[in-house]
């Protein structure tokens, strides 16, 4: 089964980011984890990133019109992006929210997200494991 795993802005840029809150892998090394664990369990997973709102609306749409599953990092879109909340509500098979860092351990702005009430579950705070840990979920909600 194809999962779509899409990422929000500055996520392509990672190992250039704080590395005692993001780490020291780039985006490529993270690509690389997702399609394993997803391999592992039997999933295609497609990974993208965009700096874009409307390029990540627009993988949205292709979802919500494939039926593909979606593992979503919306990055600091997460935060005020109702136009992604829009679009991700529009995705009827299941979609998880992930986020590396935990939001709610950082600045206050951070502890909203716009996309947690359309999203099936979310799971932060893990790195990478993040990402594993959303697609086991997704291979436990196919059976
Ligand atoms: C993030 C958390 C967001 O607050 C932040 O804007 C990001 C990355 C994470 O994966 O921890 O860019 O989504």
């Amino acid at each position: 089964m194809k999962v779509l795993v899409l990422n929000g802005p500055n996520l392509g840029r990672l190992d250039l980011r704080d590395s005692n809150i993001y780490g020291n892998l780039d985006f490529a090394g993270l690509k690389s984890e997702i399609v394993s664990a997803g391999k592992e369990l039997g999933f295609e997973c497609d990974v993208r990133q965009s700096d874009s709102e409307v390029e990540i609306i627009s993988w949205l749409h292709e979802a919500a019109d494939t039926n593909t599953p979606v593992v979503f990092n919306p990055a600091a879109f997460t935060h005020y992006s109702y136009a992604i909340r829009d679009a991700a509500d529009m995705v009827t098979v299941p979609l998880i929210e992930v986020h590396l860092s935990n939001p709610m351990s950082r600045e206050e702005f951070r502890h909203t997200s716009v996309i947690s009430g359309v999203a099936n579950g979310t799971i932060a705070g893990f790195g990478p494991d993040s990402y594993r840990l959303a697609l086991i979920a997704l291979s436990r909600m196919a059976k």
